[in-house]
């Protein structure tokens, strides 16, 4: 691992926070920044003296310490990490998480990031496996947390079971995997296509959608993050140009595509934007007037002529030079969502096809999170292979993605670390 990581650990309450202080002296021996933050549950096991002792760095202690607050508030806390771990993660912890509650540092810090988080669970063999931990877990699972241990074995209170807190190596090893894991595409490069088309029909009105763009920037935050090279073609959205991205900005379907085509070669190219299919055959030069436009013509309502886009990822399919080894497609449906989909992949001509449940009920339009199914086209013409994934936050789709096609393109993965 480099100097450059940088990592946020929390220590809940637990008699396994004292492993945690072998943790953060492997991870300070690798070379990697580790910032602490101690609950106060955690530090009725460790001092915070311990911990900062070891991490070279202050350990943080309580949101309603001013002098914390004043050196580096919660929101740098956590954003000024590649990671965050909870280690241990008590249950108290994990329900909190579950529930987005922020009533300390730790759980404020933990709603606050944008970054991935593992947890690495410790508690009594009954908490673990009462179906309120189970709930609990099942929603941080569709949030997209990642989880390490925990292992069976013999508990604090002389019981056997499930519940330890997995060994600290183990923890580094799947920390060392995440940072890895982001040499997966190394080497490869991306083109992802995001949110809507504007398709003017004069100088101040359009026709467009509702995309927000915000699965398409996560998939190319996700594959840049995998170590790709990623252009991505974006349209009129509100979200930030993902960092460390190449981001071409562009307002109509003709536009996109000649972006997508300048950017070729590419290995993987991920349509996810919500393109306009008709475009004002010829938008006025000048602002339409009302009394002109409906009523000049003896009061028959406004005509507009459309015609069609380019469709950019039928074009992209359709390349024989230049082809993108894997081109994917999304297929936004609201009522038989695999069906329709399967015909989209056969008519667009593309390899896999990403189709989600934007039925109002969904919540997808806008919202974080998103239902899909993957389908991969079978070489022999048959049905394609059907995935169907849980409902995840927009981010865990991407990573997931992001990781399929590194296991389609991307150069063989690293083995785990051997710590
Ligand atoms: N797409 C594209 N260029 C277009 C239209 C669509 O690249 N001009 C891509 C989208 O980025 C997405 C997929 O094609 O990957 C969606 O196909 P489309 O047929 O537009 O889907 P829907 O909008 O769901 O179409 P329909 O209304 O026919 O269901």
């Amino acid at each position: 691992m480099s100097d450059e990581k940088r990592l946020l650990l929390i220590i809940s309450g637990g008699i396994a926070a004292y492993k945690s202080l072998y943790l953060i002296r492997r991870l300070r021996e690798r070379g990697v920044r580790v910032r602490c933050i101690l609950t106060k549950g955690g530090a009725e096991f460790v001092t915070a003296l311990s911990v900062a002792t070891l991490a070279q760095e202050k350990a943080y202690t309580d949101l309603f310490s001013l002098t914390d607050e004043s050196e580096i508030g919660h929101i740098r806390l956590s954003r000024e990490a590649d990671l965050v771990v909870v280690a241990p993660a008590s249950a108290d912890i994990l329900a909190k998480m579950a529930n987005g509650i922020a009533d300390d540092l730790a759980t404020t810090a933990l709603l606050a990031t944008d970054k991935p988080v593992i947890i690495a669970p410790a508690m009594n063999t009954r908490m673990w496996q009462h179906p309120a931990t189970r709930r609990n877990l099942a929603r941080l699972e569709t949030d997209g947390v990642l989880r390490v241990g925990p292992v069976a074995g013999a508990l604090a209170e002389g019981e056997v079971g499930e519940g330890r807190m997995a060994e600290p190596d183990e923890i580094l090893a799947a920390i060392e995997r995440f940072f890895r894991g982001a040499q997966t595409l190394a080497g490869l490069t991306a083109l992802v296509t995001s949110g809507p088309t504007h398709e003017p029909i004069d100088p101040v009105r359009f026709i467009g959608n509702r995309s927000s763009g915000k699965q398409g920037h996560a998939i190319a935050a996700a594959c840049a993050r995998l170590g790709a090279g990623v252009t991505l073609v974006s349209g009129p959205t509100a979200e930030p140009d993902p960092e460390g991205i190449e981001t071409i900005h562009v307002e109509t379907a003709q536009e996109m595509l000649s972006a997508c085509l300048d950017a070729l070669p590419v290995d993987v190219a991920v349509c996810a934007a919500a393109v306009s299919d008709w475009r004002a055959a010829e938008p006025s030069p000048k602002k339409l007037k009302k009394a002109r436009a409906s009523r000049g013509a003896g009061n028959r309502p406004l005509a507009l002529d459309l015609v069609e886009n380019p469709d950019i990822l039928a074009t992209l399919s359709a390349r024989t030079a230049q082809r993108p080894r894997l081109v994917i497609g999304f297929a936004a449906e609201t009522e038989n969502v695999v069906e329709f989909a399967t015909e989209k992949l056969a008519a667009k001509g593309c390899d896999w096809i990403v189709a989600n449940d934007v039925s109002p009920e969904s919540g997808t339009f806008g919202g974080e999170t998103n239902t899909v199914h993957l389908l991969i086209k079978d070489g022999k013409a048959g049905a394609p292979l059907v995935e169907d994934w849980p409902p995840s936050a927009k981010s865990a789709v991407a990573s997931r993605l992001a990781e399929c096609i590194a296991r389609a393109v991307g150069p063989a993965s690293p083995e785990p670390a051997s710590s």
